[in-house]
């Protein structure tokens, strides 16, 4: 039986519940979390949509960790959301200790699973679930970059009046002030980006980029993002299961590539079945590769804090 569970029922986790279930890849989604009724209730209405959406996949809904058993995907979303005003930093603390917890419960009956994580503050979750859970590096992997580069291309194709589907974006970096939105890899109908938009709108959407998720915490004054966010977790389960071999942004540990060493940071990275099972290094710019390596450096420096927590 093909089953991937998502922990967290809250809107990351339903949702990706939700959009993996409609994919009908798998036998079953199993949905846990600490709250009782939520994911019960959450899986009834997301099965009674199967007969109208014409999908097979069962979502189950549960708070106990004996329903996770044998899953091929785990998906990582328990966790306190942003507040307005906060960063993704200030929830370093309190989702440690979820995030270290739902690993240790997860590892107990999914011991050969692949995870992918995208509670924040992500690069140092990411590199928890990695360390607590024994996994191979290439087994543990984040979602932050294909987000980021839905927002780039999003952006991109307001400000040039093209449209979306024309607009190929990367960005790769950290989950946070020093995400690289990388203009050089960017394609509007082919072209490179300086083609359709001057170095000012490109600076202006780079920004913008970089507080895409601030943006929408700001504008919702409770809770963070999640529409965006859980297609792509679900299109990152999609490649895992269906062994695609497509080259995605994700956080993904980095040992060498791009002159970086030992950190789980957003690099273009080949998913299947094996989980992350190539980074891709890309011609970047002089400037691009700078800024790939500080954020590294950004993400290593957080890392000793994380490990300076009693969690
Ligand atoms: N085990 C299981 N579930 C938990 C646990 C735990 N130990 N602790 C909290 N949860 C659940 C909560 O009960 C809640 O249902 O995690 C869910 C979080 O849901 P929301 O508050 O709606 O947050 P969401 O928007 O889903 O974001 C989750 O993703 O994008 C990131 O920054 C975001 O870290 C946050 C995470």
């Amino acid at each position: 039986m093909r089953k991937v569970t998502v922990v967290g029922a809250g809107k990351y986790g339903s949702m990706t519940a939700a959009r993996v279930a409609a994919l009908d890849i798998v036998d079953e989604v199993v949905m846990t979390d600490i709250v009782e009724g939520l994911p019960q209730g959450l899986a009834l209405d997301m099965n009674e949509s199967r007969p109208i959406e014409k999908y097979r996949t069962l979502v189950v809904g549960t708070n106990d960790y004996k329903d996770t058993a044998d899953s091929d995907v785990v998906v990582i979303t328990a966790g306190l959301p942003r507040k307005p005003g906060m960063s993704r930093m200030d929830l370093l603390e309190v989702n440690a200790k979820i995030v270290k917890q739902v690993t240790e419960q997860i590892m107990e009956y999914s011991p050969d699973t692949i995870l992918v994580v995208v509670t924040n503050p992500l690069d140092h979750m990411t590199t928890l679930a990695q360390e607590v859970s024994g996994l191979p590096h290439s087994k543990v992997m984040g979602q932050a970059g294909m987000l980021d580069s839905a927002r780039f291309a999003h952006f991109v194709s307001e400000k040039a009046h093209v449209d979306v589907l024309d607009v190929e974006a990367l960005t790769l970096g950290s989950h946070g002030p020093t995400m690289v939105p990388v203009p050089s890899q960017c394609r509007v109908a082919g072209k490179p980006l300086s083609d359709v938009l001057s170095p000012e709108e490109i600076e202006e959407i780079v920004e913008r980029t970089r507080g895409g998720g601030a943006e929408i915490v700001a504008l919702l004054k409770t809770g963070s993002a999640y529409f965006a966010p859980s297609s792509a977790a679900a299109h990152m389960v999609n490649a895992i299961l269906q062994d695609t071999k497509e080259v995605l942004p994700v956080s993904a540990w980095v040992s060498g590539e791009y002159g970086i060493t030992d950190v789980y940071l957003g690099v273009p990275a080949k998913l299947g079945r094996g989980g992350v099972e190539q980074i891709v290094e890309l011609d970047l710019t002089d400037s691009e590769l700078e800024a790939l390596r500080e954020a590294a450096v950004a993400v290593k420096a957080k890392i000793d804090d994380l490990h300076s927590l009693t969690l």
